[in-house]
């Protein structure tokens, strides 16, 4: 049987207007590049989609994961595309290209990637999950939903084929590391690392029996790979459905609920993810709240069939009005925690900079433990860290 790879590659080449939406002239061109290379023979299917100021570039083809030829396809295509976004001066144009030429390899420079190479079923229904204004662990709490919580998907308990359980790829962004869990005996402990958004994501999630591939996200951290803000790692997550999986309905399903997540206004801000329709994707409030659009496909002989919009469905009012609601609540705190990030989280590092200019103003208090009894205390904490270790 023949395998298909479904390669989704995102990033932001320009926001129109400011970081809000994405102008049709770069989808024109992104279209053009992709279709000229359908026609090469080099990718069976494409579409292009986009949510706010990110360009999604959703393709099939049978190269396998990681192929260098169809990673520099993306890679190219977001560069004529930066072009455009340069001529008509569009915002940050370029702005997630981070490297000047391509290596090989788009993971870890800049655009998301995620992908999945899997023989089709007699049929193949999939969504790809596409978000603006927060980062990958903002799949954490869906994902988890679907594949570990039988309170979300009656299918682990009716579904005999699922009775097994998922395991589950957990990367450590900062550490580069990546563990495997599986579901249900080690759902504590899967819970006890992805609860931690900003450190623990999830990358990869199979079927335990078979190995089957379910689900598959987009970890690129930018803030950590450039060692400076230069764009929020707006992320992608594929997931397939039915037939021994979640169904459509179990895969959608958690965003019923808007849960909170880091990104919004700056990368620094905790705010709802808003369920919404393609043509509501453009987050103008606040440059938020962020969102998330699931484009459904049928995927047959490598030919995409779709997308569908499957957030476009009055199922979903409520959460779009929670999430109004839980806006307004968390913006009534300004530049307070916890709406406001911790400072090692928030993209836009100015903090240092305040810091250093009045370094010379902070005086050592009278009382209370002096800077060498503080240097002490950390001293012995880090000796402790290293005996857990
Ligand atoms: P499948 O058995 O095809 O996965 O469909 C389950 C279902 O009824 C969806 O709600
Ligand atoms: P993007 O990551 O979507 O470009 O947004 C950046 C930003 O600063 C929003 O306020
Ligand atoms: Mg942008
Ligand atoms: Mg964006």
């Amino acid at each position: 049987m023949t395998k298909t790879t479904l390669t989704v590659i995102k990033a932001d080449i320009g926001g129109f207007v400011g970081h809000s939406a994405i102008h049709p002239d770069l989808i024109v061109k992104a279209e053009e590049e992709l279709q000229s290379s359908k026609d090469k023979g080099q990718i069976k299917d494409f579409r292009v989609l986009w949510v706010g100021d990110d360009m999604a570039l959703v393709m099939t083809h049978d190269k396998g994961t990681n192929s260098k030829e169809i990673h520099k396809l993306g890679w190219d295509t977001f560069v004529e595309g930066t072009k455009v976004a340069k001529e008509l001066k569009l915002y940050g144009a370029g702005q997630d290209l981070l490297s000047e030429g391509f290596s090989g390899n788009i993971k870890g420079m800049g655009p998301g990637c995620a992908e999945m190479e899997f023989e089709e079923r007699t049929s193949e229904p999939f969504i790809v999950f596409l978000a603006d204004k927060t980062s990958p662990g903002a799949w954490n709490f869906p994902a988890y939903k679907m594949f570990a919580d039988p309170f979300n998907t009656p299918g682990l308990v009716i579904d005999e084929n699922m009775h097994g359980g998922f395991e589950f790829d957990i990367m450590d962004v900062k550490n580069n590391k990546t563990i495997t869990l599986k579901a249900p005996e080690e759902s504590y402990k899967i819970l006890a690392f992805i609860g931690a958004v900003e450190t623990y994501v999830i990358k990869n999630i199979r079927r335990r029996g078979d190995k089957m591939p379910c689900a598959t996200m987009s970890t690129d951290k930018l803030s950590l790979l450039a060692g400076k803000y230069i764009g929020k790692d707006d992320p992608a997550m594929i997931i397939r459905c039915q037939s021994g999986l979640p169904a459509v309905g179990e895969v959608t399903n958690p965003f019923a609920f808007p849960h909170l997540v880091p990104g919004w206004m700056r990368g620094s801000h905790t705010g709802p993810m808003m369920p919404c329709s393609f043509a509501d994707s453009n987050p103008s409030r606040f440059d938020g709240p962020p969102r998330v659009i699931g484009a459904g496909f049928q995927i047959a002989e490598g030919m995409l069939v779709g997308p569908r919009d499957m957030f476009n469905d009055p199922g979903f009012d409520n959460a779009r009005q929670k999430a109004n609601d839980v806006a307004d609540y968390m913006r009534m705190h300004g530049p307070f925690e916890p709406h406001r990030l911790p400072p090692d989280q928030m993209e836009y590092t100015t903090l240092p900079k305040i810091q250093k200019e009045v370094k010379e103003r902070w005086m050592e208090n009278s009382d209370g433990p002096s800077t060498k009894d503080l240097a002490d205390q950390h001293a012995y904490q880090a000796t402790k860290d290293d005996e857990l270790e």
